[in-house]
């Protein structure tokens, strides 16, 4: 098969971004009819991988292949389109990636007019698309993280020629509304307020393959949540791989405190957001943190690491006592909150003693959730130029401890919680078992408890019974 290559990435391109305005657009809708009159009625198959905002990107691509009258499945023997949304922030996301692929192609054997598409975050990375490229020549369409509004056009161009088509271009990014969407829940919302990252971390792929940080125009986040609020959702997520730097890159004079104030302000019942990166987590933040009651008090903080030479290294842009006086002002101001953390283990040439700061930071902080990596290097970027002295052995041995101080805490917080009436947002059956519903509290613990479907969707109260590491179980409460 030949192959179309309309754009290919690169990651020179990516890092020295262009400076200057971000292009805002409206949706494009070329080839939209015809590719409606191939595709209505027929069914798509789509599998995400990664974090949230790969889950909004497949809530668009569902909108728009809705749009043209495509039903979801969730068997991809019975599919004409197959759509693999990638991640490529760990080695471990792209081996599930390559498993999940090898076990579809032969669906392309079968089924010759098959659209088995593969897009997201590895895609954008050019070796390894030249590996998936080589691997697998049953894949026939590959597109990137900017290209997710030429859907229409890219499954034309796929299902009217022999060629595999290829459109990854990376580009510094554009900010695209008026897209359709179709989200995954009734009740529980994510709503994008500022795309890409300019932080470059030095062990991080993302800036590479999302473009630089470019913020939504106040007034159209405003409108996307006062129309949740309208449907009736419960509950809506800022969302940004950094949301702390939102408004920075307009000139709107507003920053993510007024964002964040004007959203509680519409009273969405409660109001999430993730992630913030430490460095300019501003003390206005905390603040209307603190003011606003449905704001929930559940902050993501990614530490990383607890030593000053490896943040350093890593390109944090704070130090451990910076950190950790961030962390004591926001104890103090906002009662009742609840700190969670991603930490890397075993980073290029990471020592015994600086692992050891990392240990004593969490066993200060006592985080009350928390997300533990073992470090992965990525191609392209600095960190994976390192050369490392640490054995993979050495860094697993760390995590463990890692793991156990953490969970000694979270254990702790969650007895803390056991005769305590709390708030549950109630999501569904309980996926451990399916004749108890769950759901999460405020503070983001999920809890396991007996009651109808009725209740589903709903903000209920519930009385906590005992605790778990990671979960709770409790019963309903009748005041
Ligand atoms: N190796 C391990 N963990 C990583 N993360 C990002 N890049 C890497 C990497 N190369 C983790 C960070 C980040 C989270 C989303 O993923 O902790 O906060
Ligand atoms: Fe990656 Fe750092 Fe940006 Fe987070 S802030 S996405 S870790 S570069």
């Amino acid at each position: 098969m030949k192959t179309k290559i309309i754009n290919a990435p690169d990651l020179h391109k990516a890092a020295s971004r262009q400076k200057g305005e971000t292009l805002f657009k409206s949706a494009s809708i070329l080839h939209k009819q015809e590719s409606q009159s191939l595709l209505n009625g027929k069914k798509y198959y789509i599998r995400t991988y990664g974090c949230q905002a790969n889950v909004r990107d497949e809530e668009t691509m569902r909108g728009l292949l809705e749009d043209i009258g495509m039903w979801q499945i969730d068997k991809p023997e019975e599919a004409d389109v197959i759509i693999i949304n990638t991640c490529a922030v760990r080695e471990n996301a792209e081996d599930k990636v390559y498993g999940e692929v090898g076990n579809l192609k032969i669906l392309r054997k079968k089924n010759k007019k098959l659209v088995l598409a593969i897009c997201g975050c590895m895609v954008e990375q050019p070796e390894i698309l030249e590996r998936l490229m080589k691997t697998f020549p049953e894949i026939n369409l590959f597109f990137g993280t900017h290209e997710i509004d030429q859907l229409y056009d890219l499954l034309y161009q796929t299902l009217t020629s022999e060629e595999r088509i290829v459109s990854i271009e990376s580009k510094a990014g554009e900010v695209i509304e008026g897209l359709p969407s179709a989200r995954n829940n009734h009740y529980k919302a994510y709503v994008d307020i500022i795309y890409g990252c300019n932080k470059f971390c030095t062990y991080c792929i993302v800036p590479y393959t999302r473009g630089k940080e470019r913020s939504r125009h106040f007034s159209d986040i405003i409108k996307e949540c006062q129309n949740l609020i309208d449907m009736g959702y419960q509950e809506i997520t800022l969302l940004g791989q950094n949301v702390n730097a939102y408004g920075k890159d307009l000139d709107e004079g507003k920053d993510f405190a007024d964002l964040l104030e004007a959203v509680a302000k519409l009273g969405i019942p409660r109001l999430r957001f993730t992630t913030s990166h430490p460095w300019d987590f501003s003390s206005k933040m905390i603040d209307i943190i603190a003011k606003y009651p449905n704001i929930c008090k559940f902050i993501h903080l990614p530490v990383q690491s607890g030593n000053d030479e490896i943040l350093k290294i890593m390109g944090r842009r704070y130090t451990r006592e910076q950190y950790l006086n961030l962390v004591k002002e926001m104890r103090a101001k906002i009662p009742g909150l609840s700190l969670s953390t991603d930490i890397i283990v075993g980073f290029p040439n990471e020592t015994e003693e600086q692992f050891n700061d990392t240990v004593s930071l969490v066993d200060i902080v006592k985080y009350e959730a928390a997300y533990t990596f073992i470090y992965s290097p990525r191609k392209g970027t600095p960190a994976a130029r390192m050369e490392d002295n640490v054995s993979y052995d050495e860094k697993v041995r760390r995590f463990k401890i890692l793991v156990q101080h953490l969970e000694k805490n979270i254990e702790k917080h969650s007895e803390s919680l056991v005769g305590k009436v709390v708030d549950i947002l109630v999501d569904g059956p309980s996926k451990t078992d399916p004749n108890m519903l769950s759901g999460y509290t405020d503070e983001n613990k999920l809890v396991h408890f007996p009651g109808d479907s009725s209740l589903i969707g709903t903000i209920t109260k519930v009385k906590i019974i005992s605790s778990h590491t990671y979960s709770m179980m409790g019963e309903l409460y009748r005041g």
